[in-house]
């Protein structure tokens, strides 16, 4: 998945009463991206759907993804990463505005009425995949087959396989503060050089270094990674530049990792030197369903169907067969976990 070029983000939450309108909505999703992204052949626009906890309760019975949980806050002793209202993430990539900005006017089309707009970024490209604070955002990124595995969930989760989980968050940045720091200064702060972004190593990397406080290790030494669609954002008027954080994972544990180090600290109290300049204003989580999941959502008592009644003794016994997956094989890719395209 290459860099977005523009990108809008939406969070919407969705009223009482209106789930079945969210469910014709979803069948419809992939069919309103081709309308629109289908006229601009190298366009690439594509829109990945979430669903939050909330809104997941209110429209489906039955099993429901491992990881499905509202955001947590995280307050640390500095700064907090704050829980903010969200049932649907749309998440519209394209490399030109014009097609996110015309599938997001067809989608909020159809939501008129019984959806409001919780939080809305449109994100540009900035030079040389730079965030705001002028460092090259998304260097060590995942590729191929390894983001695939950080982010389709697996076999641990049968009846979801080939989703995942995303999780956002609104960043504003103090540039006066920022811009007034030594370049050598900043290179601490983030954990890599700004002009040629390089890794410091290890011997001259702050603890407290971006970079240091999101490199996750399991005990076993294998390393975790996410993979994040970060984009920069502003207007002069209101004064408001930041960075839309966006990482999807396979599990949301491995992101909350990250975040309990960047809030809390690694050890504690030795926090994200980063939040000292960029203030969390939203955070919510997402599940990210299969494109045949939200091309053919379950009604509601369907889904409790397809989970196995319980058997009537509590003989730990076997563990039952695995419900089919939905999800044919080839859409255990990382471009088809929803993400509608144009083509
Ligand atoms: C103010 C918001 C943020 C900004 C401006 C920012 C910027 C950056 C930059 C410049 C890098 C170094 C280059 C790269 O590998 O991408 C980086 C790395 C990284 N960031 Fe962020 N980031 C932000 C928030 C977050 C959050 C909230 C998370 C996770 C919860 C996160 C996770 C990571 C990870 C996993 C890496 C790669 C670490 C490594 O393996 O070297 N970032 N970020």
């Amino acid at each position: 998945m290459p860099p977005a070029q523009a990108a809008i983000f939406l969070v919407v939450t969705v009223r009482a009463g209106a789930e079945e309108a969210v469910r014709e909505l979803f069948a419809d999703i992939a069919g309103l991206t081709r309308s629109v992204g289908f006229r601009v052949p190298d366009g690439e626009l594509s829109c990945v759907t979430g669903i939050g906890a909330g809104l997941w309760d209110r429209m489906f019975d039955g099993p429901r993804p491992a990881g499905l949980h509202p955001f947590r806050e995280l307050a640390g002793a500095a700064h907090t990463a704050v829980s903010t209202p969200g049932d649907l993430l749309f998440h519209l990539r394209a490399c030109r505005m014009d097609l996110c900005f015309e599938l997001a006017a067809r989608l909020m089309e159809r939501t008129d009425g019984w959806a409001e707009v919780a939080d809305e970024v449109h994100g540009f490209k900035y030079f040389d995949e730079r965030d705001l604070l002028g460092f090259v955002d998304g260097t060590e990124n995942p590729d191929g087959a390894a983001a695939e595995a950080a982010v389709c969930i697996g076999d641990e989760d049968p009846e979801f396989a080939g989703g995942s989980y995303v999780i956002v968050q609104k960043y504003l940045h103090d540039l006066k503060t920022w811009d007034a720091l030594p370049v050598e200064e900043q290179e601490r702060v983030i954990g890599r050089t700004k002009l040629s972004d390089i890794e410091l190593p290890d011997a001259v990397k702050p603890t407290n270094s971006h970079v240091a406080q999101t490199t996750i290790v399991d005990p076993d030494g294998t390393e975790r990674q996410i993979v994040r669609d970060n984009l920069p954002f502003g207007t002069f008027g209101s004064a408001e530049f930041g960075t839309y954080f966006i990482g999807y994972s396979a599990t949301p544990d491995v992101i909350e990792r990250m975040l309990r180090n960047m809030f809390i600290g690694n050890p504690p109290g030795n926090y994200d030197r980063i939040l000292d300049f960029s203030t969390a204003v939203t955070g919510c989580l997402f599940f990210v369903p299969t494109a045949d999941f939200l091309d053919d959502p379950p009604a509601r008592d369907a889904l409790a169907a397809a989970v196995p009644a319980p058997a009537p003794e509590a003989e730990p016994a076997e563990p039952a067969e695995p419900a089919a997956s939905p999800v044919s094989d080839d859409s255990l890719h990382i471009g088809s976990l929803n993400r509608s395209t144009a083509r």
